[in-house]
């Protein structure tokens, strides 16, 4: 305990902020209490959004590549602090230590992405068909940016979003996961730093955060004020905030449920594949956005394939996530454990056979802590169970006899966030990743298909919400594009070869 009051003091978390408040926020590692932070009241959301509003009138007119120097810092300062943040991540929820410095480390990237990226908010200049014209395109600051983060990355998913945002002229203001803000308030804290060092050229109100529940999030959902509303979580939620944000025609980006597969066929390497499902399906104690849920794997290999899984899941080792050699640490919360449990005796109930897992395990040790032995299902058949995602280490085993059956089946499912296949055949390969394949946002091959790099587009089709944060032209969505037409000549023609007078 002392070890965390040491860490909130290098990460700048005062005694003030994260004692006496009435939120209690508990490690699910063995159920301590962390702190008991101060909530936002619901009241103050009008000033919090005017502050934005009115930072957003200096911000848009500071240089790009300015404000891109202002991330740059954020990533310097989030460098500094990664072992401390890292470490927060991991007691509050839960993941190994290594996956929360991982985590620190997808934030530092990304702001040294974004910083790159703000000397390269370019627009294109297209030809006109009349003479003496030219079009060109460009962008500008959009407005204030709404963040509201789910548990499971409470620190990159806000630098994702932030640090885009920022650079392209937007303030922010980042609402996290009740299960999770002291990773956010930490990652925000080292953007504090950042935006000191930075100086005047920061307006008041450039970033804030809102710490609390539901009243927060549906204040900022609401505001037409809030140019763009970026939220991760279930798709319960995305069916909240989607069609609210739209009655007032806001922008969004939604990063809801997944319910990625793997593809196994016969020309996989067989070791390769059962690493990349070890790291998918148990990694994170299964809790990612990306994790593997389910494994579709030909016939001919899936014995081997299951022998070899079997080994691997009995010698995991699940316990502390702050013990080296961890691999498996608690599920956020005792609701967790509750939905792996109704999925398991569904499973069951659908004709399923538990090859491995399922049970509690540590609960002697950790009365208050949810560990579970990640757990393996044969299904017959796609049943509803699989279908719906567990946010838990649960992976269901499907056989397939041809590949087409193989997409079919990859396919038959609401959500599409992520995909891989494991094959060295190049025409099973292109196909999986052609139109005909995979109909997720991510389509992976020869790797799982969980942690991504920040340099691609994250996100993903049907009920995973359709949009895209992180990497490639996201930052698109962070600003607002003008078309212009420009009249060099002394001549006024019309477009379509209109006369008109
Ligand atoms: C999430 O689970 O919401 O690709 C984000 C990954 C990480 C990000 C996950 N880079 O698994």
């Amino acid at each position: 305990m002392n070890e965390l009051l040491s860490v909130f003091k290098r990460c700048g978390i005062e005694p003030a902020e994260y004692m006496g408040g009435a939120l209690t926020v508990c490690s699910p590692i063995d159920g301590a209490q962390l702190a008991q932070l101060h909530e936002t009241p619901a009241s103050q959301m009008n000033e919090v959004i005017a502050r934005s509003k009115s930072a957003f009138l200096q911000w848009r007119n500071v240089p790009a590549p300015v404000r891109g120097e202002l991330v740059r810092l954020w990533g310097e300062e989030l460098r500094k602090a990664k072992q401390d943040i890292g470490y927060i991540v991991s007691i509050e929820v839960g993941k190994i230590l290594e996956e929360g410095l991982g985590e620190v480390q997808e934030a530092v990237d990304i702001c040294e992405f974004a910083s790159g990226q703000s000397r390269q908010l370019c627009g294109k200049t297209i030809v006109s068909e009349r003479p003496g014209h030219r079009i060109m395109e460009q962008y500008h600051p959009l407005g204030p940016v709404a963040i509201i983060t789910a548990f499971n990355f409470p620190s990159a998913v806000f630098a994702w979003n932030a640090a885009l945002a920022l650079v392209c002229g937007d303030p922010v203001i980042f609402k996290p996961s009740e299960k999770a803000p002291l990773s956010g308030l930490a990652t925000f804290k080292a953007l504090e730093r950042a935006i000191a060092r930075f100086g005047d050229k920061a307006p008041e109100g450039l970033a804030q955060i809102v710490i609390g529940n539901a009243p927060l999030g549906e204040a900022l959902v609401d505001s037409p004020a809030i140019a763009l509303i970026s939220a991760t979580g279930s798709t319960r939620m995305g069916r909240a905030v989607g069609p609210k944000v739209a009655s007032r025609f806001g922008k969004r980006i939604l990063e809801l449920g997944g319910n990625n597969a793997m593809v196994v066929t016969p020309a996989a390497d067989i070791d390769m594949a059962q690493r990349a499902i070890l790291f998918g399906a148990v990694g994170t104690a299964g809790q990612r956005c990306t994790s593997l849920r389910r494994l579709i794997v030909h016939r001919s290999v899936k014995e081997a394939l299951l022998q070899k899984l079997l080994t691997a899941y009995s010698a995991l080792r699940i316990g502390n996530p702050l013990t080296p050699g961890t691999l498996v640490g608690p599920l956020i919360d005792e609701e967790a454990y509750n939905a792996m449990q109704k999925s398991i005796v569904a499973a069951k109930e659908q004709g399923g056979k538990l090859l491995i897992g399922g049970d509690r395990v540590l609960a002697k040790e950790f009365p208050n802590g949810f560990y579970v032995q990640p757990a393996i299902i044969e299904m017959p058949e796609q049943t509803a169970i699989v279908r719906h995602e567990t946010f838990a280490p649960l992976l269901y085993v499907l056989n397939y006899d041809d590949f087409d059956q193989a997409i079919e089946v990859h396919n038959d499912v609401p959500q599409g966030l992520s995909s891989c296949i494991f094959s060295n055949d190049m025409r099973e390969v292109e196909l999986f990743i052609s139109a005909a394949g995979s109909d997720c946002g991510m389509a992976n091959v020869n790797i799982g298909p969980s942690g991504a790099e920040i340099g691609g587009a994250f996100g993903g089709e049907k009920e995973t919400g359709g949009d895209r944060e992180s990497g490639s032209d996201a930052w698109k969505q962070y600003m607002r594009r003008t078309t212009n037409t420009i009249n060099f000549s002394r001549e006024m023609p019309l477009a379509q070869g209109i006369t008109f007078g």
